[in-house]
């Protein structure tokens, strides 16, 4: 585990202020990367501006304003957002493919957000698919591409992932498919890259990999698990769920097969994708009704999908794109000649990974000087998502959690269904992990008040301190 330095006293002087003043980027964004390409520019990036547009951070708790450090769980959602919904729900509701007004205006949101999600992830609208959550999607690309296996052929997935990418191929094993983990190695939660590269070989089918850890924050380098994948014949899966709200994204670049990411991570409503590489999609035996049609997107969409939330996922890329309209220049280098939405919703990308990254390190550092805390994660200079987890020595995560839940700090605690790494830290029987997760609506100002509620627990956790 990359267990923070302690110096063992407590000291109350002002926090260290790597990033300097709240919202602004001096020039450096190590340790965020998106794992397909170049860092992106130096630049200075300030996004607290976006606060105003969510009506959720005007919550107080006990007098305390709330601050929502709860971000990995499901992020905050712009008025736009909500917006859009309500309009899809006032103007336009009704099933699609009918001879009526509300119907097409159905059928066109539903096209609208398909076009929204392949600028954010670099794709062709065809591409991309909708679901009820993730999870689904995934457990219906797996039962669809079982159909093309036999006994005896393997699926590789992860220690470190979340569950919704390990169960829905683990359950194939049921009909002789051999299934292989990737090793996590519990000191710096990471994968073990030669543990991987041992297990595959000719008869590897598929290999399912998470790009970022939802519990502890590690980016992998999913360019070269795809390229690995490929390299043997198979295909490559890729959980963008976690990293999805952190960086950009280009499937073009990155070259997976498939790759799954949830809406309701990154402003959105609960809604969830599924981007399939044409080919790739066009082979998939997909289980549907027979009245389905068994063209791509749509023959793995079954039944009537949450038109609501399309509208709010398309206004959720669009409001992304707002946040890197300004940076646009700033980021030019790194947008691959992307023009139009693309280009703006990357620039977003890369404005919310440069604004979230000098946060992050804040929010390390603190927790760095608190004496009983244990901070869980990749080391130092690995790429990593703002997502930070620890335990406080004496205090059960849930009550460490419901104290600062009190004070209106709203952080998650648990295994947070990234069970097999909890298990492999040894937490699985002690409550797992308190996790803080930043967004680009927190501030340092929230930051500290985090660090100052963990200090004042720690201290009254140890009598003599
Ligand atoms: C990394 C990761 N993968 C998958 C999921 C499951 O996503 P969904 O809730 O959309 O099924 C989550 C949800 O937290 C996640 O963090």
């Amino acid at each position: 585990m990359a267990e923070t330095a302690h110096s063992g006293k407590h000291e109350t002087k002002a926090r260290s202020t790597p990033s300097g003043a709240p919202g602004t980027m001096p020039g450096d964004t190590t340790g965020a990367t998106t794992g397909t390409g170049p860092h992106p520019a130096p630049a200075a990036v300030d996004l607290s501006h976006c606060r105003a547009q969510f009506p959720a951070l005007e919550l107080r708790v006990n007098g305390y304003p709330a601050a929502f450090l709860d971000g990995p769980g499901g992020t905050q959602v712009p008025r736009p957002v909500i917006e859009a919904m309500n309009d899809y729900l006032v103007r336009k509701n009704a099933n699609t493919h009918g001879a009526f007004l509300t119907s097409r205006a159905t059928d066109e949101t539903i096209a609208a957000a398909r076009r929204a999600l392949a600028d954010l992830l670099g794709a062709e609208p065809g591409e991309i698919a909708f679901g009820a959550n993730m999870t689904t999607l995934n457990f219906a690309l797996s039962r669809a591409i079982a159909r093309g296996l036999r006994p005896g052929d393997e699926v590789i997935v992860t220690e470190l992932d979340h569950d919704a990418d390990v169960s829905p191929w683990t359950a194939l094993a049921e009909q002789g498919i051999v299934i292989r983990q990737v090793r996590v190695d519990p000191e710096t939660c990471t994968l073990d890259m030669e543990h991987f590269a041992s297990l595959l070989g000719p008869r590897t089918r598929v290999v399912a990999a998470g790009w970022a850890s939802n519990a502890v924050g590690t980016i992998n380098d999913v360019a070269r698990i795809v390229r690995m994948a490929h390299e043997v014949g198979a295909l490559a899966v890729i959980d963008a769920v976690h990293y999805a709200p952190h960086g950009p994204i280009d499937v073009r670049a990155l070259g997976c097969d498939f790759l799954l990411c949830s809406v309701y991570k990154f402003f959105g409503p609960h809604v969830g994708v599924l981007y399939g590489r044409r080919e790739a999609f066009e082979r998939l035996q997909t289980y549907k009704v027979r009245p389905q049609s068994p063209e791509v997107p749509e023959k793995i969409e079954t039944g009537t999908l949450n038109h609501e939330g399309l509208a709010g996922a398309a206004a959720a890329v669009d409001f992304i794109a707002s946040l890197g309209r300004p940076y646009v220049e700033t980021f030019r280098e790194v947008l691959g000649g992307a023009s139009g939405r693309r280009a703006e919703a990357l620039a977003g990308m890369h404005a919310i990974e440069a604004y979230e990254a000098p946060l992050c390190q804040r929010l390390l550092d603190g927790l760095a000087q608190i004496p009983g805390v244990r901070v869980y994660g990749p080391p130092e200079g690995h790429p990593r998502t703002p997502t930070v987890s620890f335990t406080l020595e004496g205090r059960h995560p849930a009550e460490v959690a419901r104290f600062l839940g009190e004070r209106g700090l709203f952080v998650w605690d648990g295994d947070f269904y990234a069970v097999t790494l909890v298990e492999r830290l040894g937490l699985a029987d002690k409550g797992g992990l308190v996790r803080v997760g930043l967004a680009p609506y927190n501030t340092a100002e929230e930051i500290d008040r985090l660090l100052e509620a963990v200090e004042e627990l720690a201290r009254s956790s140890r009598p003599g301190w």
